[in-house]
This record gives C-alpha cells, sequence and structure tokens, in this order.
C-alpha cells in the first residue's frame, strides 16, 4: 500500500467527536490511523480491571469508516499503580535514582517484573483485537530509548549484563584480556564482580563501556522480539513495526529491525535541524524547511533495513513543543516533506497528531487540527498530498520495485558507539561525519542506499565508509570483492572489536585494501584548519577537527597537507582519507572521485533535491527561490508540477528508460 494516516488519540477525547474525526479523516484522503500507544492507564486503570469498551468502540467507529488501524502496544507508558506495585520496573540513572513517574519510558528493559507486564498487557491487547478487521498492523512501544531511556543502572541490569558477560567471554581470563583490564590493576576473577561502568573517579575503562552499550542494546531487541512473537502468535496476516527515531543511535536498529516487517521512523525535520550538530548559520537557514537532506538521511537509512519495507509513522504538521526552537513550517512543507518521503518510497506517511491537545506535556504541539478541532494548514496541505497520491499511486508503486541507488553508504552502530566512548576530539561526531558525507552525494544529485556493514555490496559504482572505527575482516573482503570504489574516512580499521588498537595499527582490517598505515592522529581545536590540496591542480580544502599522519604502503598520494604528507590516498579502487572535511570539502571530495566511479553529477541548485525511484524522478525545491529543473538527459514526461518549481514546489517525471538507467 501507498497511503496517507494520522496518529491518534480518542482516550484524550469525548467519545462524541470520535464518529466526527473518522469521517473527517477519510474526507481529508487519510487511511491509517495509529491509537493506543500510551493507553495503557484507559486499558487497565487498576490491577487486573480492564476497560475495552472503549477500544472496542473507537476501533469500530475507524473500521465504519474504512479506517485501517495500526494498535500500538502501550508498554512506553506503565500506569501509577504498576509502578507503585512493582518499584523494581523503573529505570535507574547511573546515580542510582530512579527515573520517577510522571512522564513516559521509566521502565527498565532488563527487569523480569517488566517484561511480564508488558508480556501480560501484549498478550491481552493480541487476543482481544489480534483478528479485528480494522487492524493491518502492530507498533511496538514507542520510540525505544526516546528521553536516553536505553540504559538502565538497576540491579536486574546487573545481573543481567553479568550473564551476558559470560555467554559472551565464557571465562573470566578471556574478559580480563578483551578490556585489557592489566592496566590500572583492573583485573576480576569472577563475573559475579564486574558492575555497570559507573561511578568510577574518571573514565571507565572503554571496553567495559562498549560492552554495557551493547548489552543494553540487546537487552532492548530482546524486549522488543518478546513483544513481536506475542503479536505474530494472537494476529497472524499483521505487519508488526516500531517507530524509531532521527538522529538516534543508542541501540543497534540494524540488529532489532530483523525481527520486525517495516522499519518506521518519526520525522521532526524542523526539531531536528534545531536540536542537533548543524552549526548556526545552517539552523538559521533552514530553520523553517529543516535541512533538506535530515529527513532524506533517515529515508535512506531505514529502507536499509526490513527489505526496503519502511514507513514514516509519525511526521511534524506545524511547530513542535520539544527543540530548543520550535518555528513553524513555512506553509508547504508539509506537503514537501510528504512527497519527499514518497520520493525515497515510504509504503506509509501518517502525521503527528490529529488535533493538537490543549492540556498537558505537548500543548504547544501542533496537530493537523487546532485544538477547537478547526483544521490548521497541515489539514489542507495532506489533503493536497491525498489528491495528488491517488493521481500517481500506481507509477509510485511500480517504481518502488526500486533499483538499488549507485552509492552505499555504510552506517555502523557499533562504530558509533565506540567513536562517542573515545571522541578523542570533543566535536570528532561519527554520525555528523555519515551525515555530511550523505549530503554531499544528495547535493549531486545522486542516490544513496545506507547499509549495515554486513550487506551485499556488488553493484554499487561508489561505497563510503565515512565513520567506520570497527575493522572487520568481512567487511574488507565484502568491499574488496564489490568492484567499486571505496572511500575509507579517518579512523577506519582503528579499533578491533574490543576496542582495542588492531595489532598493525589503523586502518587494522583495511590495511591491505588501503595500501597505507595511520602513524599518528590529531584532533584539532576549534578554528584551527589545515589546508590540503586536491590533486596537482584541484582545490584546496580545508581539514578540521581532525587529521592523522600517513605512511604509504603501496597507496599513492592524491591530496596532501602543506607539508606534504599524504591527506588523501588512493590504491586501486580504495581510497583513504585522512582528515575530517567540512560540508563544502564532501562535495569536491565527491567530485573528484565520480569518475573514477562513472558517476555522472549534476550539481543542483541551493535547496533542490532529485530522487530517482525507478522510472521516477522527482524533484523537491526546500530554498526561498524558483528553481527550474527537468531531467538532464533523454525523454521524460512530466506528471505533477511545473518546469519552474516555485520555493517548496516540486515536480514528478517519469523517465523514457534510457534516461532511467544509472
Ligand atoms: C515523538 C513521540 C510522540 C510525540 C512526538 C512529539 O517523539 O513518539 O509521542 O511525543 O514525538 O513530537
Amino acid at each position: 500500500m501507498i497511503e496517507l494516516g494520522v496518529c491518534y488519540y480518542p482516550e484524550q477525547w469525548p467519545r462524541e467527536l470520535w464518529e466526527r474525526d473518522a469521517r473527517h479523516m477519510r474526507e481529508l484522503g487519510l487511511r491509517v490511523v495509529r491509537i493506543g500507544e500510551f493507553a495503557w492507564s484507559r486499558i487497565e486503570p487498576r490491577s487486573g480491571e480492564l476497560c475495552w469498551d472503549w477500544l472496542d468502540q473507537a476501533l469500530d467507529t475507524l473500521h465504519r469508516h474504512e479506517l485501517r488501524v495500526v494498535l500500538g502496544t502501550p508498554t512506553a507508558t506503565p500506569p501509577k499503580w504498576l509502578v507503585d506495585a512493582h518499584p523494581d520496573i523503573l529505570a535507574l540513572d547511573e546515580h542510582g535514582h530512579a527515573r520517577g513517574f510522571g512522564s513516559r519510558r521509566h521502565y527498565c528493559f532488563s527487569s523480569p517484573q517488566y517484561r511480564a507486564q508488558a508480556a501480560r498487557i501484549v498478550t491481552l491487547m493480541a487476543e482481544r483485537y489480534g483478528s479485528h478487521e480494522a487492524v493491518c498492523a502492530w507498533q511496538t512501544d514507542n520510540e525505544y530509548g526516546c528521553h536516553s531511556t536505553v540504559l538502565s543502572y538497576s540491579a536486574a541490569a546487573r545481573e543481567r549484563f553479568r550473564a551476558w558477560l559470560q555467554q559472551r567471554y565464557g571465562t573470566i581470563e578471556a574478559l580480563n584480556q578483551a578490556w585489557g583490564t592489566v592496566f590500572w590493576s583492573q583485573e576480576y576473577t569472577d563475573f559475579a564482580q564486574v558492575d555497570p561502568p559507573a561511578g568510577t573517579v574518571t573514565e571507565a575503562n572503554p571496553s567495559h563501556r562498549l560492552d554495557w552499550r551493547r548489552f543494553a542494546s540487546d537487552e532492548v531487541a530482546e524486549f522488543n522480539r518478546m513483544q513481536v512473537d506475542i503479536l505474530r502468535r494472537h494476529s497472524p496476516g499483521r505487519d508488526v513495526l516500531h517507530n524509531f527515531m532521527g538522529f538516534f543511535t543508542e541501540f543497534d536498529h540494524h540488529r532489532l529491525a530483523r525481527d520486525l516487517d517495516v522499519a518506521a521512523w518519526d520525522s521532526y525535520p524542523l526539531g531536528a535541524t534545531q536540536n542537533f550538530f548543524l552549526d548556526a548559520h545552517e539552523k538559521q537557514r533552514h530553520a523553517f524547511t529543516g535541512h533538506p537532506d535530515i529527513p532524506a538521511f533517515h529515508h535512506d537509512l531505514y529502507r536499509g533495513m526490513c527489505q526496503g519495507r519502511w514507513w514514516v509513522m509519525e511526521q511534524q504538521p506545524g511547530p513542535v513543543n520539544w527543540a530548543q526552537w520550535n518555528p513553524a513550517p513555512h506553509p508547504g512543507m508539509v506537503r514537501l516533506w510528504s512527497w519527499q518521503a514518497l520520493a525515497h518510497g515510504a509504503e506509509v506517511i501518517s502525521y503527528f497528531r490529529w488535533r493538537q491537545a490543549p492540556y498537558a506535556q505537548e500543548q504547544m504541539h501542533a496537530g493537523l487540527q487546532r485544538p477547537d478541532g478547526s483544521d490548521d494548514l497541515g489539514a489542507l496541505e495532506v489533503a493536497q498530498v491525498a489528491r495528488e497520491l491517488d493521481a500517481l499511486r500506481e507509477p509510485l508503486r511500480a517504481a518502488r520495485q526500486r533499483r538499488q541507488a549507485p552509492v552505499a553508504l555504510v552506517f555502523d552502530y557499533a562504530s558509533l558507539w565506540m567513536a562517542d566512548i573515545q571522541p578523542q576530539g570533543r566535536d570528532y561526531l561519527a554520525l555528523e561525519a555519515c551525515f555530511r558525507a550523505y549530503a554531499a552525494l544528495r547535493q549531486w544529485g545522486l542516490d544513496v542506499d545506507l547499509l549495515p556493514p554486513g550487506a551485499e555490496l556488488q553493484g554499487y559504482a561508489l561505497v563510503l565508509l565515512p565513520a567506520q572505527l570497527r575493522g572487520e575482516a568481512a567487511l574488507a573482503e565484502a568491499l574488496r570483492r564489490s568492484g567499486a570504489q571505496v572511500l575509507l574516512g579517518p579512523r577506519a580499521g582503528s579499533k578491533t572489536e574490543e576496542l582495542h588498537i588492531p595489532a598493525g595499527l589503523a586502518p587494522g582490517a583495511f590495511a591491505e585494501l588501503a595500501g597505507v598505515q595511520v602513524q599518528r592522529v590529531s584532533s584539532l581545536p576549534p578554528g584551527v584548519e589545515l589546508p590540503l590540496r586536491l590533486g596537482d591542480d584541484g582545490p584546496t580544502l580545508r581539514a578540521s577537527r581532525w587529521c592523522e599522519q600517513l605512511a604509504l604502503r603501496g597507496a599513492q598520494a592524491q591530496a596532501r597537507f602543506a607539508d606534504g604528507s599524504a591527506a588523501l590516498t588512493r590504491k586501486d579502487d580504495c581510497w583513504y582519507l585522512a582528515a575530517w572535511l567540512d560540508q563544502a570539502g564532501w562535495l569536491a571530495l565527491i567530485e573528484h572521485l565520480a569518475p573514477a566511479a562513472g558517476l555522472g553529477l549534476q550539481r543542483l541548485p541551493e535547496g533542490l533535491r532529485i530522487s530517482r525511484v525507478g522510472e521516477l524522478a522527482l524533484a523537491l525545491n526546500f530554498s526561498d527561490s524558483p528553481v527550474r529543473w527537468e531531467p538532464p538527459q533523454g525523454e521524460a514526461t512530466r506528471l505533477l508540477g511545473a518546469l519552474e518549481l516555485p520555493p517548496r514546489g516540486l515536480s514528478v517525471w517519469k523517465l523514457l528508460p534510457a534516461a532511467s538507467a544509472h
């Protein structure tokens, strides 16, 4: 299916409104409604007292209006009576303080009591609604990890961590070896002595911290898996999904997504633009539209998870409440974001939320409707997208049987954790490195697949690994076999699986492939920049934040620092970059690599983005000025929009076969 949807909270509104709401959702062109994910206290107001009548009625109302329902399991919000009866279900922060009741996500993934309670409520819901005709999918919990809730320092987590370590290492000697505990007399003689890495005088052992994060990530996946198994048992034929977040890397999403049918994510482009690593100028420039590559980056990341099946479960409909600043999106943005998701292959785009709540924490967060029930701007734009989609659903569906993109970017959660644990320079941000590389590719008009390190890499013209700290022989082999031009970013292979420096120094597992050895690294304080010259007569770029000194072991220098040392090298098809580049640097580097990869580039005007899906090309104008665009070569028919795209405008083109081949 390719449909629009909305997140709805019937329990927050008088029943008299439900019928009218459902009718109006249909009128706007919405077809999917997510409900239930925070409703535990209404489903079970007291222990064992189950109130289904309201949920029965809500489902029946939506069903009567032919709305398909995604039912959320309510485990993100354990109710007060449950917390009071079992205070041990609360997560503990690293100082041992309980994360209290009164907001959400206060539970500990490792609590056996909470797992049992979660299994109980999920089973009850799945038994009751598993075969309800309206239910098309289930959402497990809500945004695992939101508000920094992956880690819990509870007694249960400590016990399970010890068991996890025992399972991983077998003997305590192996753990000592892996963590290098001889350093500072940290040696253990028994797994029962090992605690979570908290409360240490200075930083705890990095390998210990990495294993703690790996363990916590596995706990989230296991908790999710428990729910998935119950839902599959009682609700066959329905998709099970989870709504992941943007720029969130605290657990391994690739691992968790293996247990899902659909990877969904929650897209809040303006909030993300204000809250993440963009510089002040970028935050200003994109204040009302969001950085155009933030949604795209995540669309491509999540498309890489469940065999290409992904949704936007929550789409920003207007201003949100939780970012440092919350501008109202420019008119046209809700439509443009929706089309951007369609351009990247979404099955469903669902807006958060139907009506703005007049009370509680999110009363300043827009909905499609204002609190008084009148349609806000977002609703009108949704209606427009629905009409446009009706005309283009078939070509979009056909196009989604989509070809692989010409470029792959390898995204590895464990490498991001390693960089977090040992940044070495305060602003070495592995996630940002991936994003900058991605944004440069998109600004050159290239489509990108974001893939886990274990993915098949054959068929790509170019494979980028901007932050692959973790060296892995299997990945090196996959890169070698791929036939692609490969670019390894700084710090590639600089750590082993255990977070040690590899025996032959960095790039470790990639040393043979890259033909270099990293002999020294230097992180650079703000304002310290090193010029580097690309090729003999190429542009001069600026290295900031990080640089490395390389010894060449078969590679040739392709760019040099002012002292003549290599900043970019090449050995056969493998390039190694020894510096942190800013956005302009990545743009220049992609331009430099493209000829070797046989990639045709098209430098897009500021704010314009192009996506190719099968035989379709979509052009989206995020800028404040009109932009003219048509497919560069071959014949094409315009299915939507004009040659000149107004600000926030878009066009959809069908390419004839010659033009659609990469
Ligand atoms: C998401 C969350 C929603 C709501 C929304 C507000 O993180 O899943 O429940 O809080 O943000 O933008």
